[in-house]
């Protein structure tokens, strides 16, 4: 493998460029997808790439790759990315670290004039968290989109169609574009771990081995609004009480129950919304992780019991609306490899770990071999401001991404 290595400087110059893009002051960003600053940040990297002598192609979803052409006519593409969207008020360094090493390596590989068994195409995908729909990008390249899925997206219908407008993408394009398994060399994923054990563990890399499985759902509780002041308690039936009940028993379900996974209740309307009602309407985002996807399946099971006793109990109607579910994948063992050789090559210290997050990697693993690549978090801080990872972390992310790239494009 040739000791070729990233250029940390102008790697950092676009970092710090593109965290000013949607930047929030407090050293975070807010970049939700299909935002004003969502589609800034997708207008830099493509002025970024096409300054860097790369092709650019934006497909059906509103993907944004650079492609670097460096093998012979006809041969399948390895691709490098991440997504530029951000949660509400996140951080700058989850998803934006790796289309910008994905980037980088393009540019590192193109100016080596190396020939490599595959093409080369740094992927910016869209909607990854899920304002919209999540994985929304991914899902549409691995053809995994239905239109069941579009229909009652996470985000809700008309969030989605209007963002789809707004980017100028037509929602039939979304189920037309899935790629050819043939065309796909594989997928590699730079990310920051998003939880502490690296940190706690004094590890500079993670191979990461599998990605949890998620599910969510819309919970609307439905009691009777009434009046504040002369409703006797025990005469009320309000979906408040009944919505905060469960979130507590909930949690205590997983701790007690499930303590290898993870339950969150995000949001939570209360509706008509008013100091002197009594809510009638409860709207709760209710999602939850495990590792297994038995596990997931029993969590499922207990947990829409748990929301109907809770309901019952505070004499309420409860509706479950399914918002989208991605099954726990594991990644690519040759990938895998790949990624150890190249951090014992660097002498960088790695584990083996899973992710609690999800990622982009888990939409394509059935499309072609996918693996990622974690680096440390500070206290394992992210979908926050205070979300940091240290650049020597990012660049030896970024170099272990380059020398895999070599280790599976089999320099000549
Ligand atoms: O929610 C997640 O796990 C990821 O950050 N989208
Ligand atoms: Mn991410
Ligand atoms: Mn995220």
């Amino acid at each position: 493998m040739t000791t070729l290595t990233i250029n940390s400087k102008r790697f950092q110059e676009d970092f710090e460029t593109l965290a000013r893009i949607g930047d929030t002051g407090d050293g975070g960003v807010h970049r939700p997808t299909f935002s004003e600053a969502h589609l800034a940040a997708r207008a830099w990297f493509r002025e970024r790439a096409e300054a860097d002598g790369l092709q650019v192609q934006v497909d059906g979803a509103g993907n944004h790759s650079a492609i670097l052409r460096c093998s012979p006519p006809g041969a399948p593409a390895l691709l490098l990315g991440s997504h530029l969207d951000s949660v509400s008020h996140g951080g700058r360094f989850d998803g934006a670290l790796g289309v910008l090493a994905a980037l980088e390596v393009l540019r590192v590989i193109q100016e080596a004039n190396l020939t490599l068994r595959f093409d080369l195409e740094a992927i910016d995908f869209t909607d990854e968290e899920g304002s919209l729909l999540g994985l929304l990008g991914s899902s549409a390249v691995a053809g995994i989109i239905s239109q069941a899925e579009l229909d009652n997206p996470r985000g809700g219908r008309q969030l989605l169609l209007d963002g789809l407008a707004r980017a100028g993408l037509q929602e039939a394009d979304l189920l037309n574009a899935k790629r050819d398994p043939a065309q796909m060399a594989g997928y590699l994923e730079l990310h920051i771990e998003q939880g502490p054990r690296l940190e706690q563990d004094r590890a500079q890399i993670g191979i990461v081995s599998g990605i949890v499985g998620l599910a969510s759902y819309l919970l609307t509780f439905s009691g009777r609004a009434d009046h504040a002041g002369t409703t006797a308690m025990k005469d009320r039936r309000d979906a408040a009480q009944g919505a905060c009940a469960f979130t507590l028993s909930a949690r205590r379900l997983v701790m007690e129950k499930f303590p290898e996974c993870v339950v969150n209740t995000g949001a939570l309307q209360l509706l008509p919304g008013a100091f002197n009602i009594v809510p009638g309407i409860a709207l709760l985002s209710l999602e939850f992780r495990a590792p297994e996807q038995d596990r997931l399946d029993e969590l499922e099971q207990a947990i829409l019991e748990l929301a109907r006793q809770e309901a019952e109990s505070f004499d309420l109607q409860i509706h479950f609306e399914p918002k989208g579910k991605h099954l726990p994948t594991p990644m690519n063992p040759l990938m895998q490899e790949a990624l150890r050789k190249s951090a014992k090559k660097l002498g960088l210290k790695s584990m083996e770990m899973a992710s609690g997050a999800g990622h982009d990697a888990q939409a394509l693993a059935g499309l072609c071999p996918v693996g990622m690549i974690f680096v440390p978090s500070v206290a394992g801080a992210s979908h926050s401001p205070r979300e940091l990872t240290r650049w020597r972390n990012c660049v030896n992310g970024a170099n272990t991404l380059l020398q895999t790239v070599l280790v599976l494009g089999k320099v000549k």
